[in-house]
């Protein structure tokens, strides 16, 4: 019988992953949102409350809200003759680039659809998902709330009609993500992105964006760390980022195997191999180049996770 009313985690996410703009994601293990639901005879969805990491940056309303919007048309999808209420509690800042607004939507979507007794499929969520991220930054990118709502790492491989395969990391791939203080729209960024790109850099993203999935199917460190290169968005949006390539200089130096920016920014995000490095070091030695320049500097040492669930409290 479905629950009048649910509680469910959903991890933050690294976006794009080098190559894959719009395409790659990856969840994390920590931090997460937490977001509760329960059941109404009004119909609609009602925001009643936000707490956590930058939750007054967060709007209330139902029509902006990214997991309102997503659990609404979660709701308008099954035909739901019934409404609810979600207070939501932000495990990452907005505009950071860990995927503030994919957990928030994917969250509201997998709740939404618990009250339901889980009709919508994967795909389904995913795409009432990319509604609220649409809420939010203008677009319709699904590549934070797929991995969000999947786990793991995700391909979207078609937005129309939304079809996103799954691949498991290998298990010791250790992820820091680490979070200078400013802020990064993702609607603001996704403005640098270019409309027209050589076909030499096409070809050289198609090469690295299939040697990483490759790397991840097979459980290659290595060679995903050589295929993490961006030749299209991250130079484009490296204006947007003081400091961009000595950060990931800083890291690589600290014994990260690969880093780069996450989704839109300003997070800086490193892999590295559990059995081989201390991935405190990277987080330390990211969190003291941005301190010497005048910056607070959050992190993560933390390995990829699984997607929502639901937790009984
Ligand atoms: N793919 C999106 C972008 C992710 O880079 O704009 C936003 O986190």
């Amino acid at each position: 019988m479905a629950p009048d009313r649910a509680i469910v985690i959903s991890p933050s996410t690294i976006a794009n992953v080098g190559p894959g703009f719009d395409v790659f994601g990856i969840a994390l293990n920590e931090p997460c949102d937490r977001i509760e639901v329960r059941r109404s005879s009004e119909p609609g969805v009602r925001v009643e409350s936000i707490t956590g990491a930058g939750s007054f940056a967060v709007t209330l309303s139902s029509t902006r809200n990214t997991a309102a919007v997503a659990a609404s048309k979660v709701l308008g999808t099954a035909k739901a003759d019934f409404g609810l209420s979600m207070r939501i509690d932000k495990g990452v800042r907005p505009a950071s680039g860990m995927g503030s607004s994919g957990a928030s939507a994917a969250g509201g979507a997998y709740a939404a659809n618990l009250l339901l007794d889980e009709p919508l499929d994967m795909n389904q969520l995913i795409c009432c998902a990319s509604f609220g991220e649409e809420a939010s930054s203008g677009s319709r990118h699904a590549d934070n709330a797929a991995p969000a709502l999947m786990g793991g790492f995700t391909i979207i491989r078609s937005y129309e009609p939304m079809d996103v395969v799954r691949v498991q990391p290998p298990k010791n791939l250790g992820i820091v993500a680490s979070l200078p203080e400013f802020a990064v729209p993702t609607r603001e960024a996704r403005k640098k992105v270019p409309q027209k790109v050589p076909m030499r850099d096409v070809i050289t993203q198609v090469g690295h964006a299939s040697s990483l999935v490759a790397g991840m199917c097979s459980g290659d460190i290595d060679l995903i760390s050589r295929s993490i290169r961006d030749v299209i968005v991250e130079p484009a949006r490296a204006p947007l980022i003081p400091f961009l390539k000595e950060a990931k200089e800083t890291a690589l130096r600290a014994g990260a195997s690969a880093s780069f920016l996450g989704g839109s920014g300003p997070c800086i995000a490193a892999f590295y191999d559990l059995d081989r490095t201390d991935g405190l070091q990277i987080a330390q030695a990211l969190q003291v180049f941005f301190e010497e320049r005048g910056m607070k500097c959050l992190y993560w040492v933390t390995t990829w996770g699984e997607g929502c669930r639901q937790v009984r409290e």
